[in-house]
């Protein structure tokens, strides 16, 4: 009997939610011959994604500020295209987090060799992490320069293009630490939340331009941004982001690529990701019935589980302050 009553509760919460929802499934979005503008594409999960993106047969242009690397990039993506007759690669030198006239510059002129962007992967950024006391206050204002207003200056770019086309897609790379605020991170994790609030709103915006808007949330990824940071990292910061492991950056461009196709707004990357994706959903954009269901079941147990760890970064913080006081008083 409670079997029946509860199967029949759940197939009712299907049909409410179905009902409720403004589930509209985005049109499939074709790779092949599309242009695809990667921010941040010299380096790290950037070029990773522009690899992928060549070898399902788009053109790409890659956007940094280093010629040689953009140079370098531009040579190993090259590598992996589809077809060496048709397709393109280009690089362009450009300071995204400054002037937006040079931006919007530096768009046209791609879009003249390659046509209009119909995918912008916005994957510029850097970041910095030290105690809140110690990073320069130019820092908070860098962090969002770079990873925020280096985003909005790109979408603005594309955007007009892309509503004539009534066709696209935009990707911001945050971050886990743009999902919860960790040690550390005041500067960095500021900078990758203001990211979400210009992507929900967008995607309200874009949608019925059928234009669809993905939030990326990254773990640690193994690229030379990484390594750089690794280098002043306080221990309490390595010691709690490590604990969602070390991804690489070709498992994360694929992810990030193939949910952005979909149209999904919201893209994790391995379990960690999973619930804390769930746990922070929010009032998210979905894309099925499977999503939204997957969400809402899993909520409450994310939940507790996140306090358990929350409890646990709470004791690695609590152990490295110990330990730098035993240190301190030994010394003097
Ligand atoms: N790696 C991780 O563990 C991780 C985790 C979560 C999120 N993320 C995010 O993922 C994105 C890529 O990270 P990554 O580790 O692959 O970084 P990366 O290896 O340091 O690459 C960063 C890219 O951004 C470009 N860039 C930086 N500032 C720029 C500016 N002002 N104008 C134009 N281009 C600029 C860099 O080239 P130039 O310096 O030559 O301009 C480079 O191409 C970032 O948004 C990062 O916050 C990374």
């Amino acid at each position: 009997m409670f079997l029946i009553v509860a199967i029949s509760l759940f197939g009712l919460f299907i049909i409410v939610l179905y009902v409720l929802s403004p589930l509209i499934a985005p049109k499939p979005f074709k790779l092949e011959g599309s242009h695809v503008m990667v921010t941040g594409g010299s380096s790290g999960i950037g070029q990773a994604i522009a690899v992928e993106a060549v070898k399902a047969g788009a053109n790409v242009s890659l956007l940094a500020r280093n010629q040689a690397k953009l140079t370098a990039a531009k040579a190993d993506v090259e590598k992996y295209v589809k077809n060496k007759d048709t397709q393109k690669v280009q690089c362009i030198s450009v300071d995204l987090s400054r002037d937006f006239s040079e931006v919007e510059r530096t768009v046209k002129e791609a879009e003249q060799n390659l046509g209009p962007v119909q995918m912008l992967i916005n994957c510029v950024g850097t970041s910095i992490s030290g105690v809140f006391e110690e990073i320069p206050l130019t820092e908070f204002k860098r962090m969002l320069d770079i990873n925020y207003m280096g985003s909005v200056h790109a979408t603005r770019a594309v955007v007009p293009s892309m509503k004539s086309q009534q066709h696209g897609r935009i990707v911001f790379v945050s971050s886990q630490a743009g999902q919860l605020g960790l040690f550390g991170y005041t500067a960095y994790s500021a900078s990758k939340f203001a990211l979400r609030g210009l992507a929900e709103a967008l995607h309200m915006e874009l949608k019925p331009h059928n234009i669809y808007v993905s939030l990326a949330f990254p773990p640690d990824t193994d690229t030379p941004g990484f390594a750089e940071e690794q280098i002043s990292k306080p221990e309490e910061t390595r010691l709690i982001s490590e604990t969602a492991g070390l991804f690489k950056p070709d498992v994360v461009a694929r992810s990030i690529l193939s949910d952005a196709l979909l149209g999904r707004f919201l893209c994790y990357i391995g379990v960690d990701g999973y619930m804390l994706t769930s746990l922070t959903c929010g009032m998210s954009p979905v894309i099925s019935i499977t999503e939204a269901t997957q969400q809402v079941v899993t909520m409450g147990l994310f939940r507790i589980i996140s306090l358990f760890y929350l409890d646990s970064f709470d004791r690695v913080v609590r152990k490295c302050k110990e330990k730098r006081e035993q240190n301190k008083s030994k010394s003097s």
